[in-house]
Order: C-alpha cells, then sequence, then structure tokens
C-alpha cells in the first residue's frame, strides 16, 4: 500500500481533483430525486392555477436539466484525472520494476523465471493501475452515495430508517462473507497465469528445438493443463462472484417494495406525500446499489492486493551483485582465483567447484580444459560477477573483482557466450554492441580478427545486412565469429571465450588464434574449450576433473605429468584419425 501512495505522490494534484470533481457529480446525482419529487407534489399534484402550476414544473425541469449538465461535466473531469493518474502511476511503475529486473543477479532472476517476470510485469501492474483508476473516483463516490443516500432518506421520513436497519446487514454479510472466499483466489490466478506464460515463452523461444524433436504434442498439452489450470481457478472465483449480485438484487427490490409500502401508508396518514416516496425510492436503491459497488471494490482490492504484493517482491529485491567502493580500475587483466569455491545457491548448495587457484597472465592465452559439466563456464562467470564466489576470491590486478564499480569491471571484460546471442538489426548493428562509437574500419577490423570478414562480405548487403531475432539467419559459426568481433571491439584488458570456436572448422580456428595473438597482445585471453586442438597452442592450460583444477602447464608439460590429459588427448586422436591434434 505504501508502495502505491509513492507512485501516487508526483501526481496528487490530480488525484485529488479526480474526487473533488467526483463530489459534483454525486452531489448534482443527489439533488435530483428531490426535485423530481418537488415536480410531482407543487407542480402536477399542486394546488395553484394550471398556468402557475406549469410555469413551476418548467421552472424545476429546466434547473434539472442544468444541474445534470454540471453533473456530467463533474464526471468528464473526474474520468480524465483518474484516467491520466493512473496512466502516469502504473508507466512508473512498469519503468521502475523493468529497471529492477535489468540490474537483478542471474540467482535472482532464476528465482523468479522469466515467464512470471513478465506477468508481474505487464499484467499485475495493469490489475493495480485499474485499482488506483477505480479508486480515485469510486471509494469518493461510492462512500458518499452511500451516506449522503441514507441523510437524504431519513430527511423525507424517519420510518424508512427501518428498511435500512434490515436491509444494511443483510447486505454486508453477503459481500463479507463470498469475499472472504474469493480473495485468497486472485493470487492464485496469477500463479497459474506466470505458469501459462512461462510455457509460451520456452515454446516461443525454443520452437525450433520443439519442432525438432516434435514435441509438439507435448508441449500442446502441457500448455493446455497450464491453461485449464487458470480457467478452472478463474472459474472458481467467477462462480463465486456471479451468486453476490443475484442475492444483492433481491434484497434491494424487497427493500424498494417495503419502502413503498411504508410510504404509502403515510401518504394515507397524510404524514407524506406521493413525489417523497418516489425519491426515498431512488435514494433507498442509491444506497444499496453503492453497497453492491462496495463488493465490485473489494473485488478489484484483492485482486490490486495479490498483484502489488508480487509488484513488490520484485521492487523489494537488493540485486545481491552490487558496485564495490575502492574506485580502483583495471590497468593490466591479470586475473587470479585464490582458493575459490563456488556452489549455486539453487542445488542445495553442492560444489560446483573446490578449492580453484589460477592466475592468467596480460598478453597469455590461458587455455580451461575439462569434460562437460565440469564447471568451466561456472568458473569463467565469477570472473565478470556474473555470480559471487562463495568462498575464496577472484583478484583482477591484485584487487578483489567486488571492490571494482559494475561498469568499471564490466567494460573492461570482453565475454563470448557460449551460447551466441545476437539481436535483430544489422550486421553492424550487432558488431557495435561492443562499442557504439566505433568507426566503420574499427568494426571492420575487429571482423577481420574475428575471421567474420569473409562471410559478411559475401553477404549482398555486407556490413548492412539484416539479421534476424536471435541470429537465426545466421549458421553456428557465422554467430560464433560475429560474438567475438563484438566482443574484440569492445577493446577489453579481459577476454573470454566460452567455447567460442566450437562450431569453427580448426582452419579457421586456427587462423583465429593466430590474428588473436597477432592483434591483441597484451590482453589476457581465456579460452575454455574441449577439443585439445583448440588449446595446445596456448601458453598455459589448466584441466578441470571432479571439480578442481588437476592438471596445469603448458600443452608438452601436461603430456608428460597429467595422465588426465593424455586421456583427453589420445581419445580425440582416435576420434580424429590422428590429423587434428598432430
Ligand atoms: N549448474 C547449476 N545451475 C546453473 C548452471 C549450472 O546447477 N545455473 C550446474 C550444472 O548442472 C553443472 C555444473 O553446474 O553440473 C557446472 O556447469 P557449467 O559450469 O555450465 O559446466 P561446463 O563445464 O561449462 O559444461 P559445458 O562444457 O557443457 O559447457
Ligand atoms: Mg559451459
Amino acid at each position: 500500500m505504501s508502495k502505491i501512495f509513492k507512485y501516487l505522490k508526483p501526481y496528487w494534484l490530480f488525484a485529488l481533483l479526480c474526487p473533488l470533481s467526483m463530489i459534483l457529480e454525486v452531489s448534482m446525482d443527489l439533488i435530483q430525486p428531490q426535485l423530481m419529487s418537488n415536480i410531482v407534489d407543487n407542480g402536477i399534484l399542486g394546488s395553484g392555477a394550471l398556468d402557475e402550476n406549469l410555469q413551476y414544473v418548467l421552472r424545476t425541469g429546466i434547473l434539472m436539466l442544468g444541474f445534470s449538465l454540471l453533473g456530467c461535466a463533474g464526471g468528464i473531469a473526474s474520468a480524465a484525472f483518474g484516467t491520466t493518474v493512473a496512466q502516469k502511476f502504473g508507466n512508473d511503475m512498469r519503468k521502475d520494476t523493468f529497471d529492477k529486473v535489468m540490474h537483478l543477479s542471474f540467482q535472482q532472476t532464476d528465482k523468479f523465471t522469466t515467464g512470471s517476470l513478465v506477468t508481474r510485469l505487464t499484467n499485475d501492474i495493469t490489475a493495480i493501475q485499474q485499482f488506483v483508476a477505480m479508486s480515485l473516483r469510486m471509494f469518493v463516490r461510492t462512500g458518499m452515495q452511500f451516506l449522503g443516500g441514507i441523510a437524504c432518506l431519513l430527511t423525507l421520513n424517519v420510518n424508512f430508517g427501518l428498511v435500512l436497519i434490515i436491509s444494511l446487514p443483510v447486505q454486508l454479510t453477503v459481500v463479507a462473507l463470498i469475499m472472504k472466499r474469493a480473495a485468497p483466489l486472485f493470487g492464485v490466478v496469477q500463479n497459474k497465469l506466470d505458469k501459462v506464460n512461462s510455457i509460451v515463452q520456452e515454446n516461443v523461444t525454443g520452437a525450433r528445438v520443439v519442432k525438432a524433436f516434435t514435441r509438439e504434442e507435448y508441449e500442446i498439452d502441457r500448455f493446455g493443463n497450464a491453461n485449464s489450470e487458470l480457467m478452472e481457478t478463474n472459474m472458481k472465483v467467477q462462480k463465486l462472484l456471479a451468486i453476490l449480485n443475484p442475492i444483492l438484487m433481491v434484497v434491494m427490490n424487497a427493500s424498494v417494495m417495503a419502502i413503498i409500502l411504508i410510504g404509502g401508508l403515510q401518504v394515507e396518514a397524510k404524514a407524506m406525500e406521493v413525489g417523497s416516496v418516489m425519491a426515498a425510492v431512488t435514494y433507498i436503491t442509491q444506497i444499496l446499489m453503492s453497497v453492491m459497488m462496495v463488493g465490485m471494490m473489494f473485488q478489484q482490492v484483492s485482486r490490486a492486493m495479490a498483484s502489488a504484493k508480487r509488484v513488490k517482491e520484485v521492487l523489494d529485491t537488493e540485486p545481491v551483485i552490487f558496485d564495490g567502493n575502492s574506485g580502483a580500475k583495471i590497468t593490466e587483466g591479470k586475473v587470479e582465483f585464490k582458493n575459490v569455491s563456488f556452489a549455486y545457491p539453487n542445488t542445495s548448495g553442492k560444489p560446483v567447484l573446490k578449492n580453484i587457484n589460477l592466475t592468467a597472465q596480460p598478453g597469455q592465452m590461458l587455455a580451461i580444459l575439462g569434460s562437460t559439466g565440469c564447471g568451466k563456464t561456472s568458473l569463467v562467470n565469477l570472473i565478470p560477477r556474473f555470480y559471487d564466489c562463495t568462498d575464496g576470491e577472484v583478484l583482477i590486478d591484485g584487487v578483489n573483482v567486488k571492490d571494482y564499480k559494475l561498469d568499471d569491471l564490466r567494460s573492461n571484460i570482453g565475454v563470448v557466450l557460449q551460447k551466441s546471442e545476437l539481436f535483430s538489426g544489422t550486421v553492424a548493428e550487432n558488431i557495435r554492441w561492443g562499442d557504439d562509437n566505433a568507426s566503420d574500419d574499427e568494426v571492420k577490423l575487429a571482423a577481420q580478427t574475428a575471421q567474420a570478414e569473409e562471410f559478411i562480405q559475401g553477404f549482398t548487403d555486407g556490413y548492412d545486412t539484416m539479421i534476424s531475432e536471435k541470429g537465426a539467419s545466421l549458421s553456428g559459426g557465422q554467430k560464433q565469429r560475429m560474438s567475438i568481433a563484438r566482443a574484440i571491439l569492445k577493446k577489453p584488458k579481459i577476454l573470454i571465450f566460452d567455447d567460442s570456436t566450437s562450431a569453427l572448422d580448426l582452419s579457421t580456428e586456427a587462423k583465429l588464434h593466430a590474428a588473436l595473438r597477432e592483434r591483441l597482445t597484451d590482453v589476457t585471453v581465456i579460452m575454455i574449450a574441449q577439443r585439445i586442438a583448440s588449446v595446445m597452442r596456448a601458453d598455459k592450460i589448466a584441466v578441470i576433473d571432479k571439480s578442481t583444477i588437476c592438471a596445469f602447464g603448458t600443452h608438452a608439460e601436461l603430456m608428460q605429468t597429467s595422465k588426465v590429459y593424455r586421456d583427453i588427448y589420445y581419445s580425440q586422436m582416435k576420434e580424429e584419425g590422428g590429423a587434428s591434434v598432430g
């Protein structure tokens, strides 16, 4: 709730004007029945001459019209103010939440799941927005209609109080009972919606894999289940709400009858006039209608509360990875791991890396070799702080990575991820992700170093060729080289290749290595690979096995000292007929 007020604050003036204009509208609504009753009692049934009565009806009629126009103006103004506030409020809240999401650490986004973050950013914020728009107008409207109606009704005749004493408690109890059961379901609805969104997302982004494995039927079933669960919960809510209004209508009609009965008796006894009874019927309808509105509002409130809780969870999440404050700058790019251990938060503390000690020197290429799933990606992820190590220290130029400002740290590290991510845009635009201000020549040079120049020139539009979403129009090896060019253009002190040459043939890979050596003479290069052929020319090779570094040295040294390395070497020689590793 306090979060909602925080976001309303900048628009307080409109947020105030909205209910104020609403007061104008409701006041006019409350005056109308009284004027109507005057027309009947003093005009139509009046004791004066016919001409005089007609004049009275006309005058009061014009007055009613004027008031109703005034009320209408109030209504329009109120709606305009309310909508403006709600839209701006939603916009601000969405922006802040998105900002938060962008700064969350990977382990936190993993926890929320992408589907849920999308629901929270769209559907949940819209629900809160609707609630704000409604409450600004409806709280005032309902309150005034209710209290004003009661006052007007009792002024007409105190005996009508009898009807209220009976009908109000009945209505309020019905509303309370139903809402008590419906409210908890709104949160459930949002969670089910998360699931539906997650499945849609997985399948849209993974459409190719789904088709390749002909898993369409399975995925359609999975979606169907999540979708029916959503529908069933929604149905439960709707069933509850469906019985609400008919019950309230019965109470309302009974109350109207009671008013007519009491009013009729009063008219009989000459204590009241017919017009006043008509006005009383309108007032009781307004009063009981406002109770119905309270029911509707409760619905919106519980829905908005459920959503607000979910958005708040995101807004209140403090990124676990934040700027350090030493003010240090990376100068050389020497990377050291000191007794580093690491476990993912989700794998119940089982360490992926244990007691790693390793140094990568500027101007050298350090290769990391190891079987799939042994923790290579996890290891290099600790350098730009995609995750923080659980034990030990990762140092760059002798300073703990946690002490650098994140921007300073990450702008000096070029990472080519294991899975190349490109964006829709031209080839040049994609490479310029590394550096917005790079000249055409610099882009070209980066592409040359990455061995991408050749295939780019082969495109009809060269560097202006459009790449479709996620780089779907490129081959795996082309995507990898584009990602490498992008990282090189950044001119980082430290360049990390996470299995980024796996899709290149060995001769292209050798050319890439030669170009890197020739052009990036003072950069620290860390290269993860599965193939020994890819790493044997590196200055140093670290072999990871059983979560730790089991061997370290040059190719020649490792062939002498490490059995694991020799095993990998001979098994790969056999596979590739010995030609590639010789
Ligand atoms: N892992 C995890 N949570 C993640 C990522 C990885 O629990 N968010 C686990 C994996 O199940 C794996 C281990 O961490 O057992 C190491 O993963 P990773 O570092 O990605 O292994 P790599 O050596 O990079 O494997 P590959 O060669 O297949 O890329
Ligand atoms: Mg990996």
